[in-house]
């Protein structure tokens, strides 16, 4: 039975790997969290790595806010670039799969048009460039990994966008949301399911390869809230504004749009955004009620 470590088990992501674990009786799973392993410090990693096997690791675990990174850097480097280079010594000696998570942000989108793999990275932001250096290590350092960036994730677990515009919404008449921003939001538990779907796939691959998923369709910010806000009958009028009126700690690229061409190539079938938030509002109210 193939041994998995999912790191970051609590976010978004990794609870959502939680939640269909048990579906996949031929793989074993470990979750780590900050409680059970604080990534903070490497050491703590390699320590913990040692004398372990796993033929797989999800990592999953990241320091996610954009804005605060621009301040905690030492914090957010530990976690984007320094933990995904411990991971993959660990993989290269052990000869294990490391499945990596990364950003749209690590591009500066100025080109308006899908971002391809290959495409240039240019993070703008503090974060951007902590998940790019992560990405790099990996690169440097092992024959054999997958990287999957996505974008605008956001599930029933964790804090979101979509729960942010929930709670602003009962509470406010009005909130301002950026329309000039352009991406796709990204279900994460499509994104589990279908990472869950191609393990067999990614284990058969001798190097590295690097894949962009998100949900279908593109929008801004203001049409994701309006989404939002007129599915659950929110009571609250939405404007949109432009990046300038809503000035932020960390620049944002204005279309980080990826072209999923590849890992659509491997087989798999990805849901239109408005579907897939249809679905996560749906299990998040029936959790509140
Ligand atoms: N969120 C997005 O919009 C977005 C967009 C594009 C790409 N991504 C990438 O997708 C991946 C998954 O994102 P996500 O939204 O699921 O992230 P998330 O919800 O913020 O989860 C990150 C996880 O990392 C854990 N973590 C933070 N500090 C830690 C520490 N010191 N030690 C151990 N664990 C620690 C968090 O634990 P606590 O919950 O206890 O803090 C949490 O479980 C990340 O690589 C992220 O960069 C996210």
């Amino acid at each position: 039975m193939k041994q998995i470590l999912v790191t970051g088990a609590h976010g978004q992501l990794g609870s959502e790997f939680q939640s269909l674990a048990a579906r996949f009786t031929d793989y074993h799973f470990q979750f780590t969290d900050i409680d059970t392993l604080d990534l903070s410090r490497p050491q703590n990693l390699e320590k913990f790595l040692k004398n372990r096997q796993f033929d797989i690791i999800l990592n999953c675990a990241a320091y996610t806010a954009v804005d605060k990174a621009e301040d905690d850097r030492d914090l957010a480097s530990a976690l984007n670039a320094d933990v995904p280079a411990v991971l993959a010594d660990y993989c290269e000696t052990n000869d294990a799969l490391l499945i990596h998570f990364s950003t749209d942000y690590v591009f500066d989108g100025r080109d308006y048009r899908p971002y391809r793999e290959d495409d240039r990275p240019n993070p703008v932001s503090f974060y951007g460039k902590t998940k790019l250096d992560g990405e790099n290590a990996i690169l440097f350092s092992l024959r054999r990994s997958v990287i999957i960036r996505t974008s605008w994730l956001y599930s029933s677990y964790g804090n979101n966008f979509v729960k942010t515009i929930l709670r602003l919404g009962q509470e406010k008449q009005e909130i301002r949301v950026v329309s000039d921003q352009l991406g796709s939001p990204t279900c994460a538990a499509d994104l589990a399911g279908a990472v869950i779907h191609l393990l067999p796939v990614f284990l058969s691959f001798q190097d590295h390869q690097i894949y962009h998923y998100s949900n279908e369709g593109v929008c801004s910010w203001y049409d994701f809230a309006m989404a939002v806000a007129e599915a659950a009958s929110l009571p609250v009028s939405i404007l949109p504004v432009s990046s300038g009126e809503f000035p932020t700690r960390a620049t944002r690229p204005f279309y980080s749009v990826l072209d999923k061409s590849r890992i659509k190539a491997l087989g798999i079938a990805i849901p239109y955004w408005r579907h897939s938030l249809l679905k996560t509002l749906d299990l998040i109210l029936r959790k509140d009620s």
